[in-house]
């Protein structure tokens, strides 16, 4: 274990926090990948997870949310359900890895219900605030990372990576305006909380996306930790 572990273990802190976010075909889990590995390379006990799902309970609301049946039932329903897969997933697993001092790396979060439900306009936004308070209570995202590519280039990575014969899921069947509106909705949230979220932009080769997001995560979290752990003594 390297000499940052090692502190971050003996001190036996509240693990922390991290979400990828952005549009189709960003590069999240490949990105989350390197992030694990070099996260575990420093020596701090890491793991990653995904939204809608995670946890037992919600994975099975994810099938039915991403089979588009749910869509049938309208916005707010279908808002409501992602939120309720997000509490079973907080409570059974994002909590207690925390409470346990592990790193957790979540692939989308309440910022994908913020874009996704919310960029059709249908939705009153105070619903939606409204909601993301009661299932995040005081579990919130210490560090949020915004994955950032133009939508038609996404979609074509979504589109070439499920080949011929996988069917599109109920997001990536909306049209590319849709799209380009999630992009904006996405940045315009970094752009409301600059203090949590960094945007990092993925048109680039994987290797150097990976290295920005480490050094992202080392200057705005380990660094951090590691100065107020060495001030306290
Ligand atoms: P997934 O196959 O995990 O796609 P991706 O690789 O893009 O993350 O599907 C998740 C889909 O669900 C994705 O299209 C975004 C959507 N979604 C919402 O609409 N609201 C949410 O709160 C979450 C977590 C995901």
């Amino acid at each position: 274990m390297s000499e940052v572990g090692a502190q971050i273990h003996a001190a036996r802190e509240r693990g922390s926090l991290v979400t990828l976010e952005g549009g189709e075909g960003v590069g999240k889990s490949t990105q989350i990948r390197h992030l694990l590995r070099n996260l575990r390379d420093t020596g701090i006990e890491a793991i990653s997870t995904r939204e809608p799902g995670g946890s037992p309970g919600a994975e099975i609301l994810r099938k039915v949310l991403l089979s588009g049946g749910v869509a049938r039932l309208g916005p707010a329903a279908e808002a409501i359900l992602f939120a309720a897969a997000r509490v079973d997933h907080i409570d059974k697993k994002i909590e207690p890895a925390l409470a346990a001092g592990t790193f957790v790396v979540c692939d989308r979060f309440a910022d994908s219900t913020r874009a996704y439900q919310g960029t059709r306009g249908q939705l009153d936004p105070r619903f939606l605030r409204a909601l993301e308070r009661v299932t995040l209570g005081d579990v919130r995202p210490s560090l949020t990372l915004i994955l950032d590519l133009p939508a038609a280039e996404g979609l074509a990575r979504t589109s070439a990576r499920r080949g011929g014969g996988e069917a599109p899921d109920r997001f990536e069947r909306e049209d590319l305006e849709f799209h380009e509106n999630l992009r904006a909705a996405f940045l315009a949230i970094a752009a409301a909380e600059p203090m949590r979220c960094a945007v990092v932009n993925t048109a680039r080769a994987e290797a150097d996306v990976a290295h920005e997001i480490f050094d992202v995560i080392l200057n705005r979290l380990i660094a951090p930790a590691q100065a107020k752990r060495e001030r306290r003594g």
